[in-house]
């Protein structure tokens, strides 16, 4: 069965998009047929792929509004992966899908009919609670939750897994949480070692707690490149295989 996993969390700059990029990347390696979804109107998943946004003609926002059964806008190949992209207009649809009838569905119906032909969908979520992230938590059978090494990461856990709860009950209920992907991490900094030892503490009942992803100025260039970290000239193994473990215990879940 396909999994779909969204990235998600409510903060922004927490590595959602760069753990969508390069776990859909590893999962590609590993032989895995892999759709990206960028449901996010910043479109940084769009632009870190190397597409242009404002160039696209048709993105996801086109599959979510329109009522005919248009095709849905997929770029094939693009690195090992395929993907469906994102331009700022998405915002529109958050107002649009107000009205909508059965508006949390939307991105499942669009998303249904591609299953048999992926073994891994992974949307990567706007840094919001509202309607975007909803419909992608509705539309997947998991969610996987980056989450920084910072001080005031854990304050926003409490919201984030409410909302995943209030889908699981409402709209979902075979929703599973894949685990939490700390990141941003500094080794040497007391502080980030306290916070992800409250990480490891307070979320290892819910799920599993991923190897942390180092603060490394290799991962921001990769974005800048256009590129998943492990095509990029600077790669660095130890990010590497962090993605790759994370993709195989994916295989797993
Ligand atoms: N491990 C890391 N070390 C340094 N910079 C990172 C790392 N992971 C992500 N970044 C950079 O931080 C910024 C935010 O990451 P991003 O994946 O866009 O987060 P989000 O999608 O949660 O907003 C991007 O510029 C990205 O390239
Ligand atoms: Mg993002």
């Amino acid at each position: 069965m396909t999994k779909v996993i969204s990235l998600f969390n409510q903060a922004g700059g927490v590595a959602k998009t760069t753990t969508a990029q390069n776990l859909g990347y590893h999962l590609s390696v590993r032989h895995h047929r892999v759709l990206l979804v960028d449901i996010d109107p910043q479109a940084s998943l769009t632009t870190f792929m190397g597409l242009e946004p404002a160039d696209l003609e048709k993105t996801v926002y086109d599959a979510l509004v329109s009522s005919s059964d248009e095709p849905v806008p997929i770029h094939r190949d693009v690195h090992g992966m395929d993907l469906v992209p994102a331009n700022i207009l998405l915002a529109n649809a958050e107002q649009e899908l107000i009205f909508a009838e059965l508006r949390e569905f939307r991105l499942k119906e669009v998303l249904t009919p591609l299953l048999d032909n992926y073994d891994f969908i992974l949307i990567d979520c706007p840094p919001s609670l509202g309607i975007l992230s909803q419909i992608s938590l509705v539309a997947s059978t998991h969610v996987l939750v980056p989450i920084q090494c910072q001080f005031k990461a854990l304050k926003g856990t409490d919201s984030l897994l409410k909302t995943v709860a209030r889908v699981q009950r409402k709209l979902n209920r075979s929703l599973k949480i894949a685990g939490f992907f700390p990141t941003m991490y500094s080794a040497n900094n007391s502080l980030d070692q306290r916070t992800l030892e409250s990480i490891r503490e307070q979320l290892s009942p819910i799920g599993k707690i991923f190897t942390p992803l180092p603060r490394a100025t290799t991962v921001a260039e990769a974005a800048e490149y256009g590129k998943p970290l492990a095509l990029c000239p600077n790669k660095n193994l130890a990010i590497l295989r962090i993605f790759d473990e994370i993709a195989q215990a994916m295989e797993e879940i």
